[in-house]
């Protein structure tokens, strides 16, 4: 038994981290994509989040490249404004002026072998001057359609391979890939350049606490793991909804859709874990190994008329916002059949999840922003309790709440207080913020100390990627040939084929 007095401690952490975050090594990131709205909201306030938790080295050292014409001073006034509007923890003066010394802006195209060589020099000067002893993590925050170029001018200029007792790793944002050949093809250019081992490919919920959680419930207790099954387990529901819409973001969205911006990736991971089997340990290869058998014994079911859903949304009000509709937003094409609303069942052949559906949805302009992971329970075999006695008794449910209000919660019958034997749901509500006094880092944080401390647990491998476009292919070829999706007002809950997908069966979704 663990005393009352040990620190939870993350159960992915090797066994000698156990008590505090490992700081990183001596080492630099370059970010590609630096002028992108993911490294301006995420990746930059995560890096000044973690030089300010004291986990970055002393020379740590960060080096934009883009092709806007800025000085370091530029550079650097980019990055204040950046962390003064998203970073979690506060502004401490002296953690700036350390991590602004560091920064270092390289201007130029994918393509321009005079900037890569620029940088190439860069590095060579960093690491003469700064400490960062040859080890460089290349994030990769632009288009796939340009991983190629990177990757080759990284291979070109030698910045790839680092001398012994140096690393060089690269870290790519999805989307990996539009369907499993052009994955594949992005697996095999990346593939060519860095060994497997120095490629980490994120999925930035599998770096969010609530989802790692999802393996602490489930191994570190006695109370779940006999239940997790089709024995008790009618069907379970993957939720990922957004109250926000395209924004600024229809260029790279039409075309991609709901479907593969969430499902292929973090809806998918999110049944890997709850699905897969005890892992020997938390090794990364441990770890993904489960995860990769759970997701080839996971695919779609059919007729797809009948198990998938998906819609457009249409104006309408968000809270107290009137909005306007897919249609409307600006750069969007109005003749597009890019869904904003997925929905898909998945099936597991396993002998612990034969005939219990998974059902993934997602969607932007939904009623409000959350996602959740429910495990619905069978009926009890036998019910003592007359209709009327039970008439506000629903199913079992344990429900993992991924975000906001991160916790897990239970839902179940109890006695209505008073003379009669009244049953109804109530629910058991476990609050990460009511539990824990501290604040969860955010993902980004987590995900980039991993990958400068080689820690790949969190990270998909290429086969899990492209297992994961195998599963979702032969729906997203159906949708092509079945003309526009259905529409759904903002603000609600997704079109009334999604409903439907799951009244054919007597199931209903959740209103989370
Ligand atoms: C991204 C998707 O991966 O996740 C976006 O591309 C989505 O479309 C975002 O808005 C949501 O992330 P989070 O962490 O806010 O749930």
């Amino acid at each position: 038994m663990k005393s009352s007095e040990t620190a939870w401690v993350n159960p992915l952490r090797a066994p000698e981290d156990k008590r505090l975050p490992r700081i990183a090594g001596p080492s630099g990131m370059v970010i590609f994509g630096v002028t992108g709205d993911l490294a301006r909201r995420k990746l930059l306030p995560a890096v000044y989040d973690l030089a300010n938790r004291g986990l970055l080295p002393a020379g740590f050292t960060l080096v934009g490249f883009g092709r806007r014409e800025w000085s370091k001073q530029d550079f650097e006034d980019y990055v204040r404004q950046a962390v003064e509007s998203g970073a979690r923890t506060k502004i401490r003066e002296h953690v700036w002026e350390r991590l602004a010394e560091g920064m270092h802006f390289v201007s130029g195209a994918f393509n321009d072998d005079e900037a890569f060589d620029n940088l190439a020099a860069t590095l060579g000067h960093m690491d003469a001057t700064r400490g960062t002893a040859g080890n460089w993590a290349f994030y990769l925050s632009v288009p796939p359609a340009f991983f190629s170029d990177v990757v080759h001018q990284l291979d070109r200029t030698g910045m790839a391979q680092g001398a012994d007792n140096q690393w060089r790793r690269v870290i790519i944002e999805k989307p990996f890939g539009d369907d499993l050949e052009s994955a594949q093809d992005l697996n095999a250019v990346v593939n060519h350049v860095f060994p497997e081992k120095s490629v980490f490919r994120i999925d930035h919920y599998l770096g969010k606490e609530t989802v790692q959680n999802i393996l602490a419930l489930r191994f570190a207790n006695q109370l779940f793991e006999p239940l997790w099954n089709s024995h008790y387990i009618d069907h379970v529901q993957i939720t990922m909804a957004e109250d926000i819409g395209l924004g600024g973001r229809a260029g790279y969205y039409d075309g991609i859709g709901a479907a593969r911006d969430v499902i292929q990736n973090h809806l998918i991971q999110l049944l890997a874990l709850v699905a897969m089997e005890e892992p020997t340990s938390f090794s990364p290869r441990a770890l993904r190994a489960e995860k990769l058998k759970i997701l080839r014994a996971t695919t779609p079911v059919e007729p797809f008329s009948e198990t998938t859903a998906r819609g457009q949304y249409t104006a309408g009000w968000q809270g107290s916002e009137k909005v306007v509709g897919l249609r409307e937003e600006e750069g969007f094409d109005p003749n597009s059949t890019t869904e904003t609303y997925a929905a898909c069942t998945l099936q597991i052949n396993s002998r612990r999840w034969a005939g219990v559906p998974f059902y993934l949805r997602t969607g932007k302009r939904l009623g409000r922003r959350v996602t959740e992971i429910a495990l619905v329970f069978k009926e009890a075999p036998h019910q003592p309790f007359s209709d009327s006695q039970a008439a506000f008794l629903g199913a079992n449910a344990v429900v993992i709440r991924v975000q906001p209000d991160e916790g897990v919660l239970m839902r179940f019958g109890s006695k209505v207080p008073g003379s009669t034997m009244e049953v109804r749901d109530v629910n058991m509500d476990f609050s990460y913020s009511e539990a824990f006094t501290e604040e969860s880092p955010e993902a980004y944080e987590r995900l980039i100390l991993d990958a400068l401390l080689e820690n790949s647990s969190l990270f998909p491998t290429n086969e899990e990627v492209e297992r994961s476009w195998e599963i979702l292919d032969p729906i997203i070829e159906y949708w092509a040939d079945s003309g526009r999706p259905d529409e759904y007002e903002a603000g609600t809950w997704g079109p009334q084929s999604a409903d439907d997908m799951m009244s054919a069966h007597g199931r209903t979704w959740r209103r989370p």
